[in-house]
């Protein structure tokens, strides 16, 4: 007899995870299935996570070698020794992965280790052995999209994953994709002391985020010493002992160029990962991108069968996979689950990092909403001068008529917990004069967003 669950989720991600716990905390008996041998998905083991551990790490390198000097901080001699960062990162890894696994036995989620397959309507296989399940969640995330003719090997062209491995600074370092990957981990590298340059089809990087900031952003990374050639695709990669000979060719036509590198970062996107899952033979739908389809209560067109996190629609990010989880749970309990696309928060953490919510200027301009601009610069905020990290700004656009905040995006230090304040206005219908009216401690950087509030009916003070 096979064993029977009121839920089945397969993969261990932030979606899965969280959805299988939640699930538990609801009265269900659930079950996670997961191939790989820690649990957390891409994000705990290959993303998020380690690749934090890897900014930070590198940030305080950077920062002691050349920003102590200005606090009367001298420092005789400082030396990298990337074996203990790589180290400290496996171990900041291993503690996260370990926290999950402790987390299922505290919720009795029962772990089903190995490959899972949909063989029908609430059956699951996983290693030969059959399981039937009420429910099925399909959480299975994705994977890094591949160029043709550059071959990964994860040695000399790496995904993210061999990226984040590197047991050597490289020389030069080529980063293909001017994305959150490619300028978070240029970032690392360059900071480690290696020569990054950022070759990037589109004429601008982070694609997503809002023109003004990704310019500012552009600019302060190269004065980091970040190149970049944008309007630009790669076309051939050659490997040689000596390392890797790219061909380069302007993205709108032209002469091709070289570009000689030790090691290349393809980071061009991810995409779906529903390999091996048995979705045609259910049935399952997918879309244009091979996403798995869902309406809007996470199911899928067959029933019993729901999806969440990256494998569906929607920005592929940790935090909007958690929350799909938690809401496709509670619709399975037979509650209300929600998820509000328009106030999910995106977060670039390089130095400084980049966050956004809600829409960008281009984004209004394209739906025809009137708005208006507030601006803060933290050369103007007292606590960003007292820290020495003055650069960027907080810009908020409002609408023109109602003054509700429509969109709100941060480039500066700390930016990515500065955006949760602005999160929870759009999440209340906030309009820029509520957050104006708000009182905000000083001296933080928080006084920036209360200024760009303000800013945008004029009456900012401090500039
Ligand atoms: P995943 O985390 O991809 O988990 C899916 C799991 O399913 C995997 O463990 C896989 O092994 C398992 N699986 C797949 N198929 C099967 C099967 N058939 N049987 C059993 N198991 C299976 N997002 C952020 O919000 N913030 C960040 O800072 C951030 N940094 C990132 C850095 C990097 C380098 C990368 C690559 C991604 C980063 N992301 C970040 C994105 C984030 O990792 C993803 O959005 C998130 O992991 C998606 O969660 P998920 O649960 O949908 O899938
Ligand atoms: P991305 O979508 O962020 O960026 C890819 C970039 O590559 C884009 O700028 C795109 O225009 C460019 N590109 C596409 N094809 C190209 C080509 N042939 N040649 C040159 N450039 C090309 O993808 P990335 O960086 O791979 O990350 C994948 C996803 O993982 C992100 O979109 C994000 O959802 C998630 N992520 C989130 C992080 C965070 O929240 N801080 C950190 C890392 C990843």
């Amino acid at each position: 007899m096979s064993e029977t669950f009121d839920v089945i989720v397969i993969g261990s991600g932030p979606g899965g995870y969280v959805c299988a716990i939640r699930a538990a905390q609801l009265g269900m008996k659930v079950a996670c299935v997961e191939q790989r041998a820690t649990l957390g998905g891409t994000c705990l083991n290959i993303g998020c996570i380690p690749s934090k551990a890897l900014l930070q790490s590198s940030e305080e390198f950077d920062h002691t070698r050349h920003a102590l000097v200005d606090h009367g901080v001298i420092v005789e001699s400082i030396k990298l020794d990337l074996a203990r960062m790589q180290s400290r990162k496996a171990d900041v890894v291993a503690a996260n992965v370990k926290g999950v696994e402790f987390l299922f036995r505290k919720n009795n989620v029962t772990w089903l280790k190995g490959h899972g397959r949909i063989i029908g309507p609430g059956r699951v296989e996983v290693n030969g052995a059959t399981y039937d399940s009420k429910n099925i969640v399909i959480a299975t995330g994705s994977d890094s999209v591949p160029l043709t003719d550059v071959d990964v090997d994860e040695r000399q062209i790496v995904s993210s994953t061999g990226g984040l491995e590197l047991d050597k600074v490289p020389t030069h370092l080529v980063v293909i994709g001017g994305g959150y990957i490619g300028l978070e981990l240029g970032s690392v590298w360059r900071r480690l002391g290696a020569a990054v340059t950022v070759v990037e089809f589109l004429d601008r990087i982070v694609p997503t985020m809002d023109g003004e900031v990704a310019r500012s952003l552009q600019r302060i990374l190269g004065r980091q010493g970040l190149k970049f050639q944008l309007g630009t695709k790669v076309t051939a990669a050659r490997k040689s002992n000596q390392g890797v000979n790219l061909t380069l060719e302007p993205a709108k036509g032209g002469d091709a160029e070289e570009l000689q590198a030790d090691i290349v970062l393809l980071s061009i996107g991810r995409r779906p990962h529903t390999d091996g899952l048995g979705l045609a033979e259910a049935g399952v739908a997918l879309d244009d991108r091979g996403r798995v389809r869902t309406d809007a209560h996470f199911a899928t067109n067959i029933q019993g069968i729901y999806a969440i996190g990256d494998v569906i629609a929607g920005p592929m990010l940790a935090h909007k996979a958690q929350d799909e989880g938690v809401a496709v749970a509670e619709i399975l309990a037979g509650q209300a689950g929600h998820v509000n696309y328009g106030a999910i928060p995106g977060v670039v953490y390089t130095w400084p990092e980049v966050a956004a919510v809600g829409q960008t200027e281009e984004e209004l301009k394209a739906a025809g909403i009137t708005y208006s601009v507030g601006k803060f610069p933290f050369t103007a905020n007292g606590r960003a001068r007292a820290i020495g990290y003055t650069e960027g700004f907080v810009k908020l656009l409002a609408d023109k008529q109602t003054d509700r905040i429509l969109g709100a995006h941060i480039i500066g230090p700390d930016a990515g917990t500065l955006i949760a304040e602005l999160v929870t206005a759009m999440e209340f219908g906030a309009s820029a004069e509520d957050v104006a009216r708000i009182c905000h401690a000083h001296p933080t950087l928080e006084e920036a967003v209360k200024e760009a509030a303000l800013a945008v009916d004029g009456r900012a003070i401090h500039i």
